[in-house]
This record gives structure tokens, sequence and C-alpha cells, in this order.
């Protein structure tokens, strides 16, 4: 890799103010909000219009118009915008392509061969932004994808990326690197990270992205799944697999970023149920993936808990589920194919034979985490929260965190231990009361999280008491004693049903456990 003319990319692109902000204020937030739908006509208008009043486009402008609307533009301007890194070395590095010659045109103009987008993001150590290539996307290409093309950063990469777990481990691996998005991420806090992929041009592309972004200690291997790491374990496994369920027929596409070559869900199945071999002790696997529910499993939970290993504690949040019909038109779609055409019908047809044939009715869509256990495991949770996250500054995986924390200091604790301790209400919490006209009690109570899964909780009134009296003052043990005099009812009764309660809200993130 050619590390100075990279530096001087990483000069040009930064001199030039590359960023989001900078892109959205200079096409306005409408034509930003048509690109978010593939739409690029409002961006070169915005960009034709600037031109007219200026008589120059401007570095800015000119890099947008190469890396993301996939424009052809005169060489001169090229130099402009990337006066360190220069035309050619931008051809050398493989970022442009002349795509007309002086022969025919009294100057060359030039066209990009990869998008190169800023990319921001927050998490525990601070605000960050990079500069990601991928392959060109279906609005610069102009048509479909093809099926060796090499992702960007999506909204998958971004769920995946904001729950990741961030407390600091010697080793992670992330499987599937594609653009590298989550090997970077993953760099923040493991002191050595593993890539891998199927496709050696992915792993050149996500290699010149950490270099373009100044990332160390990633090192990236080819192969697939778990193959590259025989006999290896690691602190944090970290994976966006190409987890979509696609039907193995002729005439279908096989994209590699996103179809693993299996049937149905046994890509996502394959690798929990080689998780285990490939974690530390007390190690996490992280991964997003799609399940199916068939008519001969009708839960497909029940499947899920087929793939454990007996020594893993688990937590599957399943997010979303489609029906069989509407998760084949969200794929085909995209793939770059538009609904109404001949070839759109004729995948329809394929994809719903498939689900038909393996008695597929549903697809669920969720995240999963699984831990190795150093003891007996103790955390066995699937849940199914649909409704949108709450406000997680650095990242859902902040939350997650804490929750495993508090677990694992919760489980530890006998029921005697547990009520001696002094929890606290998460600040994110509130409590809504809901009364029947006139009525002085309330008919509902009800309690909401902020942050997290924005989760909304009707406790009771009695554990809706003990959240209110948890100032970090008073242990559980005297607080269901207190509430059981006011309430008049059996104390042993109601402080076991508190410590239960109690030790729920814990693994919610609701209450804290006492400050080491
Ligand atoms: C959905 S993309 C995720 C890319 C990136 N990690 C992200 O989060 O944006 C899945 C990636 O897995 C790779 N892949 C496909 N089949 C694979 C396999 N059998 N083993 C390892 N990687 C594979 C693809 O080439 C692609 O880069």
């Amino acid at each position: 890799m050619d590390l100075p003319a990279i530096a001087r990319l990483r000069a040009d692109l930064a001199a030039a103010h590359f960023t989001q902000a900078a892109l959205d204020g200079l096409w306005g937030p409408d034509a930003a909000d048509a690109l978010r739908r593939n739409e690029r006509l409002p961006a070169l208008r915005a960009l034709a219009a600037l031109r007219a009043r200026t008589g120059e486009p401007g570095a800015l402008a000119t890099l947008a118009e190469l890396f993301l609307l996939g424009g052809r533009v005169p060489e001169s301007e090229v130099q402009a915008a990337l006066p360190q890194l220069g035309a050619d070395g931008a051809i050398a590095l493989g970022l442009l392509w002349p795509a007309s010659a002086e022969l025919i045109a009294p100057e060359r103009s030039l066209r990009a061969l990869l998008e190169l987008r800023p990319y921001e993001f927050t998490d525990s150590r601070g605000h960050a932004s990079w500069w990601i290539t991928s392959d060109l996307g279906e609005l610069a290409r102009g048509g479909p994808l093809g099926e060796d093309h090499v992702l960007g950063v999506g909204g998958a990469s971004r769920t995946l990326s904001a729950l990741m777990l961030q407390n600091a481990v010697d080793s992670a691996l992330d499987l599937g690197t594609g653009c590298g998005i989550q090997a970077m991420h993953a760099a923040r806090h493991a002191g050595r990270v593993v890539a891998t992929d199927i496709s050696q041009r992915a792993l050149e592309l996500a290699a010149f992205n950490a270099a373009l972004n100044e990332i160390e200690g990633v090192e990236f291997r080819l192969g697939s799944l778990f193959e590259p790491v025989a006999g290896e374990r690691f602190d944090h496994v970290i994976s966006n697999p190409p987890f979509v369920i696609t039907p193995r027929v002729e005439g279908v596409p096989s994209y590699e970023y996103r179809d693993g070559g299996m049937v149905g869900d046994a890509l996502v199945e394959t690798v929990m149920r080689d998780a285990a071999a490939h974690l530390t002790p007390g190690g996490v696997l992280q991964m997003l993936g799609n399940w199916e529910y068939t008519a001969a499993v009708p839960d497909a939970f029940d499947r899920l808990q087929g793939w454990l290993e007996p020594a893993l504690d688990y937590w599957i949040v399943e997010r979303e589920v489609q029906s069989a019909t509407r998760y084949a038109e969200t794929w085909i779609r995209d793939g770059g194919t538009r609904s109404g055409t001949r070839e759109f019908d004729q995948l329809f047809g394929a994809w719903l034979d498939d689900f038909a044939d393996r008695g597929v009715t549903q697809v669920g869509f969720g995240y999963v985490l699984l831990r190795l256990s150093d003891e007996t495991p103790t955390m066995a949770r699937l849940e199914r929260l649909h409704t949108p996250l709450g406000d997680n500054e650095w990242g859902l995986g902040v939350h997650l965190g804490n929750c495993l924390a508090a677990h694992d200091w919760h489980a530890a604790q006998s029921d005697a231990e547990f009520a001696e301790a002094c929890l606290t209400v998460s600040g994110d919490v509130t409590e809504e009361r809901h009364y029947w006209p006139g009525n002085e009690d309330p008919s509902e109570l009800l309690l909401r999280q902020g942050g997290g899964f924005a989760r909304t909780i009707s406790p009771g009134t009695a554990l809706a008491a003990l959240v209110g009296a948890s100032d970090g003052s008073l242990s559980v043990g005297a607080i269901a004693g207190a509430l059981a005099q006011l309430l008049e009812v059996d104390e042993a009764e109601l402080r076991a049903e508190l410590l239960g309660g109690a030790r729920r809200l814990l693994d919610d993130g609701i209450l804290l456990p006492p400050e080491a």
C-alpha cells in the first residue's frame, strides 16, 4: 500500500472539509434527503447552481460530484480539489480513472472507481470522523450492483457499530469485514483486531480505509467464516454477516455482501453454533441476523435456542419481524431491481417458491449477544422489542455493557446478600400515572426508560414504590419490609417478589447497582 500517497489524500480531504455537515450545507437538506433515497438529481442541480453563481465548483463540490454522485469531472478541477495527491496520484491509488482522453476533448475528464464518503459517529471515547471507501453504489453506477460488490457503511453497519460493547479488551475479531467499518470501531477498544472476509477486494478496501484513517492494530485475513482463525479465541467477536435469506436457484443473483451462500438462515445458525469455540472465557460475540419462522417451528426463538452451546450466556433481541412476502420484496429492491419489471416478478416468484417449499411464514431480524461463561451461565434472554430505541448518545453498546455488568453483579449474590444492597434508579427513568377521571388512585402506573431500548414497564404498585424509594440510601430488604407494613401484606412473600423484580430491573438498566 502506498502510505505516502494515502497521507496526501488524507490531507486533501481534510483541507476540502470533506465532512457530512459540509456536504449537507453544500446542497441543502432536501437534496441530502433525496440522496438517502438514492436520487441524485437534486444534488446535481444544487452543484450546477453553485457553479453558475461562483464560476467554479470548489474542492468540496468536486469531491462530492466525483465520489458520491458518480459524475465526470475535468482533470483541472480534480487537480484543484486534490492538490497534494494530484489526479495521477488518485488514478494510481485506484480511486479514479480517465473517462475520456485529450484526443477527443480539450481536456481529459475523470470518474470515480470507488465511492469515498465521510462517516461520523460518537462513542464513549468521543466524536470521530473518518472517510470510508467502498464500491460505487447504485446511485453512482446508475444500475444494479455487481455480485462481488463491496458494501459501504449502511444502516445495518451503523446498527452493529452502535450496539458494539465498548469495554477495553485485548483481542477482537470482525467476521465479514467488508469495507472494514466494524474492525475500525473495534480498534478503538481492542488491543488487536483480526478482520476476515471471503472477498480479497473487500480486505484491500478495508486495509485502505484503516490506513486512510490512521487506524493501527488491524490484521486482515482471507477466508470463510471462522476458517481464517481456526484454533484462535477472541475477547470480542463482532459480525454483520451476509445473513440475507436468498433462494438457491439459477437466475437469482447471489451478492457476496449480503448472501452467505447457505440455505435459509443456516449461515446465522453456523456462526452461532461455532461462537463458543472462538471466545475466551467471558468473551462476547455480537452479531446481526435473520431467522425464519416456519410452519414446523412456529416460534423462531425455539430454533435459536437449539443453536446455542450450553456454556453460553445469551441475550437475543428481535427488533423486527416481516412476512415472508414483504421480506422478499425488501431484499429484491435492495439489490437494485425495481418493482413493476419482469425481472422483479421473476425474482419475487423464486423467493416465494423457496419460502413456500420450506414452509417459511415470517422472518425475524435482530441482535444476538452470546457470552462464553467462565462458570455456569446465568443469562438466558430472548426478547421481542419491536419499538424504537431510546436516546443512546454513545451508542446502545454502552447500555448493553452496563446491563451485563449489573446482571453479573446481582447474579453473584444470594437473596440474603442482595436484600442488603442499596440500589438507585437510573437517571433516564420517568414514572407515568394514569387516572380514571375523578379517581384518586391511579388506574395504571408505568415506568419509561429514556435510553437503552426505551422500555415501558408496568411494574405494579409495590415494585414501583421500590423503584421510587431506591435513592441509594435504603436497602432492597428495608424497602420491602416497610412496604409490606404499609400495604398490609405478607412480608416474606412481598420480599421474594421484590427481590426478583429488582433483579429484572437491574438486567434492564432501570435500577442500578451500588457504586463499586
Ligand atoms: C453485510 S456485509 C458487512 C460488511 C461490514 N462488516 C459492515 O458491517 O458493513 C457482509 C460481509 O461478509 C462477507 N462474507 C460473505 N460471505 C462470507 C463468508 N462465508 N465468510 C466471511 N465473510 C463473508 C462479504 O464479502 C461482506 O463483506
